[in-house]
């Protein structure tokens, strides 16, 4: 499926290592992280989801549910995760997927055949509450995520998500944002108090709103 930003998110029924999960219900009012690997046991993967397990304050403090997915059975899975709890000094305490009949994996268009025909590629679905999507990335298997670069992306939508703000190349919170194109210059004094510059009449930049 080829799936857009803004679209809805598919809901499903999965069998993951915590048990059946019923996507949207499991979101429930969080952000959700829904990211595929292609393959258990093999050594960017372990990385990747240590990491991610390593991350869990981080993550929950932005109100975001992670949920990763391969299509490896769930007894694969779930010896796998012993691997990655002794080889990443942490512990994966968030549900994978076993996706062996492919459903979620062909529901997001996460196989590329003209790359694997039998592996999900690394991608990566951010949900917003309403469940519609913000944010797609594909990697390749060979290509570990950066997952500050997901975190900040997160900090980022949840930003413009709340404020008519948008956020400039390199940008890291705590940093100046961009207004968005939308306001008009008369209504900036009072919708962003902190202050404003403008750099150009298309670029005008104001500090992180909610800090
Ligand atoms: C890895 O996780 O290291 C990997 C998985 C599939 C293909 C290549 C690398």
């Amino acid at each position: 499926m080829d799936l857009k930003l803004g679209d809805t998110a598919p809901d499903f029924t999965a069998m993951t290592t915590e048990g059946e999960i019923h996507f949207h219900e499991w979101l429930g009012d969080s952000w959700g992280m829904l990211f595929s690997h292609p393959a258990d046991y093999t050594p960017v993967c372990t990385t990747e989801l240590g990491r991610t397990a390593q991350l869990k304050d981080e993550f929950a403090k932005r109100n975001v549910k992670v949920l990763a997915v391969s299509v490896d059975p769930l007894d694969s899975h779930r010896g796998w995760i012993k691997d990655i709890n002794e080889t990443q000094h942490t512990t994966v305490d968030f549900p994978l997927i076993a996706d062996a009949d492919r459903k979620i994996a062909n529901l997001y268009g996460m196989i590329h055949p003209n790359a694997s025909d039998n592996m999900t590629v690394r991608s990566v679905f951010i949900i917003s509450p309403d469940k519609k999507i913000k944010l797609t990335l594909t990697y390749p298997a060979s290509t570990g995520r950066n997952f500050t670069e997901l975190l900040r992306v997160i900090d980022s939508l949840q930003l413009t998500a709340k404020y008519s703000v948008a956020t400039p190349a390199d940008w890291k919170e705590g940093e100046d944002v961009v207004i968005a194109p939308a306001i008009p210059d008369e209504e900036i004094p009072s919708r962003f108090p902190k202050g404003h510059k403008v750099i150009k009449p298309y670029l005008r930049t104001t500090p992180q709103p909610n800090r």
